[in-house]
């Protein structure tokens, strides 16, 4: 197949997305595909980019809120450089976050009439949306923790959730702009800081407990995975340095409780009404009692990220994962 690479973008995760597309690329190649990758913050071909992504390896840093600030302005305007695309089987959407996530790139690819990876624009735009997300998981009995949208007092933050309470962009991936507030007298700082990426806040019941996570391919359930993190949340840091946390697939849990939370997995999917792939976040109480955070539309694409982590432990390595996702994007 003749495959294009959407990467890069102006989302505060554009770093996130190199790495994944650093890893897509040669392993999209490997199979004998055709493959050319852009930018879409730059609308720049292949090139010296991609050439020095491969060669980095290194892991992103947090972005700045200047960074932030400056590629806001331009976003939209380059995403659109991406339609210089033609003649292609597939646009594999190797972004995360902001346009490339949120069902906008989606739309665009749709009326330009080329097949993509992945998520159609409303299933995208829906999971990028933590509270629409959660309202929909509510109606689909899918367990979520309790939350309130922000402006909220710390009164009512106190009476309806409890301290401590999880702060966070509503559209937002890689818990950017997320803090954990144990007392009123953190609130208003940790809204604001939410602030700076989205105009949404949302306020949501801490759940103390362990990180699971379960990925979904062509309909079916992967193995449940633990993340073993050094802190109390899996935060940037621990998602991307290197060492900072551990994977365990399959999960050291029953069995029973594996298929219970494979089970509500694939209903938070349908709920979303999510494509090819996906990846659903949980946390477990030590009571047992599992909370499902937030459905994936892009998760992270390197082969060591958690669905091609996942989708290993079921005999599918990384290629065969891309092969199934494109072959997805055009049946
Ligand atoms: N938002 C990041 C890429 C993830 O879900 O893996
Ligand atoms: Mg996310």
């Amino acid at each position: 197949m003749k495959i294009a690479v959407l990467f890069g973008g102006t989302s505060e995760e554009r770093d996130v997305s190199i790495a994944s597309a650093a890893q897509i690329i040669p392993a999209l190649r490997s199979l004998g595909h055709e493959v050319f990758s852009v930018d879409t913050a730059t609308g720049q071909l292949s090139g010296t980019d991609e050439m020095r992504l491969l060669q980095a390896g290194v892991a992103p840093e947090p972005p700045s809120t200047s960074v932030i600030a400056d590629v806001r302005g331009r976003a939209i305007a380059l995403s659109a450089e991406a339609f210089n695309i033609r003649d292609v089987d597939v646009v594999f959407l190797a972004l995360h976050g902001g346009a490339g996530e949120d069902g906008r790139i989606q739309a665009m690819l749709d009326l330009a009439g080329l097949a993509y990876t992945g998520s159609n624009h409303i299933a995208s735009a829906v999971a990028m949306d933590k509270d629409l997300s959660k309202q929909l998981f509510r109606a689909a009995g899918v367990p979520t923790p309790d939350w309130l949208m922000a402006p909220a007092s710390s009164d009512e933050v106190a009476q309806k959730l409890g301290w401590p309470v999880v702060v966070k962009p509503s559209k937002q991936g890689s818990t950017v702009g997320l803090s954990v507030v144990r007392e009123a007298s953190e609130l208003a700082k940790a809204i604001e800081l939410a602030m700076n990426y989205d105009d949404e806040v949302m306020i949501e019941k801490f759940i103390p407990g362990r990180e699971f996570t379960v990925g979904i391919l062509d309909g079916r359930a992967l193995l449940v995975g633990e993340i073993i993190v050094p802190n109390e949340i899996f935060d940037y840091h621990a998602k991307y340095q290197v060492g900072a946390a551990s994977e365990i697939f399959p999960a050291n849990i029953s069995e029973t409780d594996a298929a219970a939370m494979q089970e509500i997995a694939l209903r938070a999917h349908a709920a979303l009404k999510l494509g090819v792939y996906s990846r659903i976040d949980f946390r477990v109480e030590d009571n047992g009692a599992v909370w499902c955070l937030e459905g994936n539309s892009l998760p992270g694409m390197t082969a060591n990220s958690l669905l091609p982590q996942a989708a290993r432990a079921a005999g599918i390595e990384f290629p065969e994962l891309l092969e199934r996702i494109c072959r997805g994007a055009v049946t």
